[in-house]
């Protein structure tokens, strides 16, 4: 299995996914800023990978801290990192999620020394990385329910191991439905300007041997006016408490597409990527990258020098183009301010109904 993020010698080991597919480089991280800085360049990227190593950054930082200071300093360090991770990309809430995960541990023990805390953070960033992995096994297999014996999924992104710890969300549930003996074929969106479809989606398919065809953005409504695509399983970034959902660029019209040629559209996302603060997708923040990513592939130049070009990262489809959302927990299906919230809070009151 491919493992994107991991501790190892009290460092974070990660895939730099800036040179995918060509090169294969494992980069070590020492201390959070460079863990900051690699989320920042996507050399981490994807929702549960960034906030996986947020919580292994969160470590580090830990470690950092003279373990005889006092806690008042101890919880200064760790909000000031707290602060410089969240500052790197705005739209995936597992980030932030991760954060404070471990900001409330040192908020519920404040008897704790810092020696105690930093233990504790350590073990709570470690589990983060197997929980991932557990939670996409978990939503693999809920979701490969869903997938005919024989089918053509088309996904957008990538919602794969590399955008995780491991296993994936979207091609989690593919490597389940193979698992289970069912004969799939991916179709993957090459995804500008990025290109996470082409550079990272293909290449991880291949490395597992499963039979993936890649296709330029545009034509995915063709594939499946002509019937050739059986349902689209994406990734998301957040997911609103109203089932709206915030992924890469380009989902949105995937999943108008897909609704125009009745094509099943699902989401894949663990349960730390719904954000049930939010309402509905009006407020879930997009990303605004460099307009450069747009005017360039790689490092030639595809428009007039000079051209405007606007970058946004993600955009947001409404939950009346989602036909499931598929958690380590279960499917959700609509009305999703129920279904969701049964799903994230299985022991509020009222939960089980
Ligand atoms: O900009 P990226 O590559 O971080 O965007 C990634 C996506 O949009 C993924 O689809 C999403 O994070 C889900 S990953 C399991």
């Amino acid at each position: 299995m491919i493992r994107t993020v991991y501790w190892e010698d009290g460092q974070i080991a990660l895939i730099d996914q800036t040179l995918l597919p060509y090169e294969y480089v494992t980069l070590r991280l020492r201390d959070y800023h460079q863990a900051a800085h690699a989320i920042r360049t996507m050399q981490v990227r994807g929702a549960p990978a960034i906030g996986v190593t947020a919580g292994l950054a969160m470590a580090l930082a830990a470690g950092a801290v003279d373990a005889t200071a006092a806690r008042p300093v101890f919880d200064q360090e760790m909000k000031i990192a707290g602060r410089e991770l969240a500052s790197t990309r705005p739209t995936a809430v597992n980030l932030f999620w991760a954060i404070e995960q471990i900001l409330s541990i040192l908020r519920s023990h404040a008897d704790w020394t810092t020696k105690q805390c930093q233990a504790a953070v350590l073990t709570r960033a470690l589990n983060m990385v197997d929980e991932d992995i557990a939670a996409n096994r978990a939503l693999g297999f809920h979701g490969a329910s869903l997938v005919p014996d024989d089918a053509t999924i088309l996904t957008h992104c990538n919602a794969g191991a590399l955008a995780c710890a491991g296993f994936g969300t979207a091609l989690g549930v593919v490597r389940a439905a193979v698992e289970l003996g069912k004969n799939v074929r991916v179709i993957s969106d090459e995804t500008r300007p990025r290109l996470q479809g082409a550079q990272l989606t293909c290449w991880e398919l291949q490395q597992d041997g499963i039979p993936v065809t890649l296709i330029s953005d545009n034509v995915a409504g063709s594939l499946m006016r002509r019937g050739n695509i059986d349902l689209v399983v994406v990734g998301a970034d957040r997911i609103a408490a109203n089932g709206d959902t915030a992924n890469k660029i380009g989902t949105y019209s995937v999943a108008v597409l897909a609704r125009e040629n009745d094509v099943p559209f699902y989401v894949a996302a663990p349960t730390s990527t719904v954000d049930l603060s939010l309402p509905d997708g009006d407020g879930i923040p997009i990303e605004e990258r460099d307009p450069g990513e747009v005017t360039r592939i790689g490092d030639h130049p595809i428009g007039p020098a000079g051209v405007k070009a606007l970058n946004l990262a993600f955009d947001v489809t409404p939950a009346r183009y989602v036909q499931a959302i598929i958690t380590e927990r279960g499917i959700a299906r609509p009305p999703y301010l129920e279904s969701l919230r049964r799903l994230v809070n299985p022991d509020e009151p009222g939960a089980g109904r």
